[in-house]
């Protein structure tokens, strides 16, 4: 009943990650990549606002994802890249997802309790109200898979209640229930400043973290300051159980060279930190070098990198018109 669609998006709050690679970037090129989905991806502008951006970092950030977007590997010829502001289904949608949506189930969203925190009654309507945005973001499209990370899965969920009520309230069968993509093993990086934290391109500490626009030199220097226990690496993967930091950098490791972790515990089981930082190090250069090489150049033309916004967006209206004036018409307006 439904064609086979992929959305997905990140936030345009900082420059990328490592963590963004890995957990998001680098899976929407694949899933491009196996032809089996159309894909959607975007720039979530209108949640970035849900807390403080000054403008002109916004519009810069913006057109820095959109380029690390295509120098991942997303190819705007074959999926959908724009900026959410860009298509108003996504804002007219959550309107109506707010009507549907209940304030019990806003509240129970861990993350708003993390990022709200005790002073809740000072964080904006918006961050209490995200997930309707974000399943307006994928039902405007009724995509029918949406891969996600760990700490999106409580959204995703969310998502699928909003489109099940709907569809029981009006009475029809008009909204998918969406699929999470699985990830991976290890697509979850954490903090290398505390290896409890997942690395984001939002935490105060930019030593926490690899960004996509970091060179050689600065990366080297973020791992060897990580923050690990003084202990070598042992002999076996599960003996990092309770070392997260080190488990963290092993993970790295695999993720960024597409081996196995206990392929990568057979070479380096034994090693110091002295060796283990260098060699994650390099790989770590070898990834993201091209891919820095290219954001540099991409953004050299930022007119061009708006005319691919501007045409994905004109796609992205084509397909998410339709859906939204029927879903008047369920509705009554
Ligand atoms: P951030 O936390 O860096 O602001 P977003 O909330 O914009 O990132 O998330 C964008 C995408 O990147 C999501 O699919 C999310 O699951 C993924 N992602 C973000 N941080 C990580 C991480 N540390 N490890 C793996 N995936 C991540
Ligand atoms: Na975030």
């Amino acid at each position: 009943q439904f064609t086979p669609r992929v959305f997905s998006g990140i936030q345009p709050s900082g420059g990328l990650t490592l963590g963004n690679y890995l957990g998001a970037l680098k899976r929407f090129v694949e899933m491009q990549d196996a032809g089996t989905h159309e894909c959607i991806y975007c720039m979530v502008d209108l949640h970035a606002i849900t807390v403080w951006q000054n403008p002109d970092d916004l519009r810069r950030q913006t057109r820095e994802a959109a380029a690390a977007f295509m120098a991942a590997g997303v190819d705007p010829a074959r999926s959908i890249l724009f900026n959410q502001s860009q298509v108003p289904a996504h804002a007219e949608l959550a309107w109506i997802f707010n009507c549907v949506a209940r304030m019990g189930w806003m509240g129970r969203m861990t993350q708003w309790k993390d990022k709200a925190g005790k002073n809740s009654e000072n964080a904006s309507l918006g961050l209490f109200a995200y997930p309707a945005l974000m399943a307006a973001d994928i039902l405007a499209y009724h995509a029918t898979h949406v891969p996600v990370g760990e700490d999106q899965k409580q959204h995703l969920e969310l998502t699928r209640d909003i489109a099940a009520k709907f569809n029981h309230d009006y009475g029809v069968d008009f909204f998918p229930i969406t699929e999470p993509v699985i990830e991976g093993p290890a697509t979850r990086v954490m903090s290398l400043r505390d290896g409890t934290k997942k690395m984001s391109k939002s935490d105060p500490s930019d030593m926490s973290r690899i960004n996509l626009s970091d060179d050689a030199d600065t990366i080297a220097q973020k791992f060897r300051k990580a923050r690990t226990d003084p202990e070598p690496l042992p002999a076996s993967y599960a003996e990092l159980k309770d070392r997260p930091e080190a488990r963290n950098l092993v993970d790295i490791y695999a993720a960024l060279s597409g081996r196995t972790t206990d392929d990568v515990m057979a070479e380096h089981g034994g090693a110091g930190w002295g060796q283990f930082k260098p060699a994650l190090a390099d790989v770590a250069v070898e990834t993201l070098a091209p891919i820095t090489g290219e954001m540099t150049r991409l953004l050299a033309d930022p007119g061009e990198i708006d005319r691919i916004l501007g045409n994905g967006a004109a796609r992205a209206r084509e397909i998410a018109a339709p859906i939204l004036d029927r879903t008047h018409e369920i509705v009554g307006l």
